[in-house]
């Protein structure tokens, strides 16, 4: 469920590894930071990690290189062959957010880069209380997507595509689902997280949410 952009991802998936390098214009704000970005949500992982959206696997490279195991997933069969070709040691499984193989053991951390945004608000609450029974006590979601600040932000980012003429970013922008902080900040809280997220460029959030310790 939440895979209406897949077809996306089809066509995408063998030129997606020179898009985060920034070579498109319109795009380049988006992916600024990129590598840092991924590393700083690989520093926060600890224990099991499980991995959504895996993409061509730059994130789950980071997170295997600390020696954690990852359990990743993603509904894009492209995608799932350039990740599995990087890393051919990886537990990878097709799935999504919503709908993806049971782990046998316990998760420490939910990680994922650029991927949350494909879901709707209503798909979006149902992931995140999966995120809740998912993971151990103490454990936490780390992400990284584009958020708007808050309206305001959201209107003069999409002000400042169209004057630049950036009509796919301007039409990907009003097609999916990017979410407003606040909008997410209470999804989180409301299942049950303590929530805080830092600004890393123009467009992209880095969120941590804890999972409070059940009595
Ligand atoms: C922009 S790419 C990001 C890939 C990688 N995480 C990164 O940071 O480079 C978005 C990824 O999310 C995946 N995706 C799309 N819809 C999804 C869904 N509903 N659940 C999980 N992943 C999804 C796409 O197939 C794609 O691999």
């Amino acid at each position: 469920m939440g895979r209406e952009f897949l077809e996306v991802f089809e066509e995408w998936a063998s030129t997606y590894d020179e898009a985060v390098t920034g070579h498109d214009p319109q795009y380049r704000d988006v992916f600024e930071g990129y590598d840092t970005i991924l590393k700083e949500v690989a520093q926060l992982a600890e224990g099991t990690v499980m991995e959504f959206g895996v993409g061509t696997g730059n994130l789950t490279e980071k997170v295997l290189a600390k020696g954690l195991p990852v359990i990743g997933i993603e509904p894009s069969d492209p995608m799932r062959e350039l990740a599995k070709e990087k890393l051919p040691q990886l537990d990878l499984y097709e799935g999504d957010f919503l709908e993806f193989p049971l782990p046998n053991k316990p998760v420490n951390t939910i990680i994922s880069t650029y991927a949350f945004h494909h879901l709707t608000k209503a798909e979006k609450n149902k992931a995140v209380a999966k995120f809740y029974s998912l993971l151990a006590n103490g454990g936490r979601v780390v992400f990284a997507d584009t958020v708007y600040e808050n309206e305001q932000a959201e209107q003069q980012i999409k002000q400042e595509a169209h004057e630049l003429g950036y009509h796919d970013l301007l039409e990907d922008l009003n097609r999916e689902y990017y979410p407003q902080l606040e909008e997410i900040r209470e999804l989180f809280e409301q299942n049950g997280f303590h929530f805080e997220a830092k600004k890393r460029n123009k467009f992209v959030w880095l969120f941590v949410a804890e999972k409070f310790e059940e009595e």
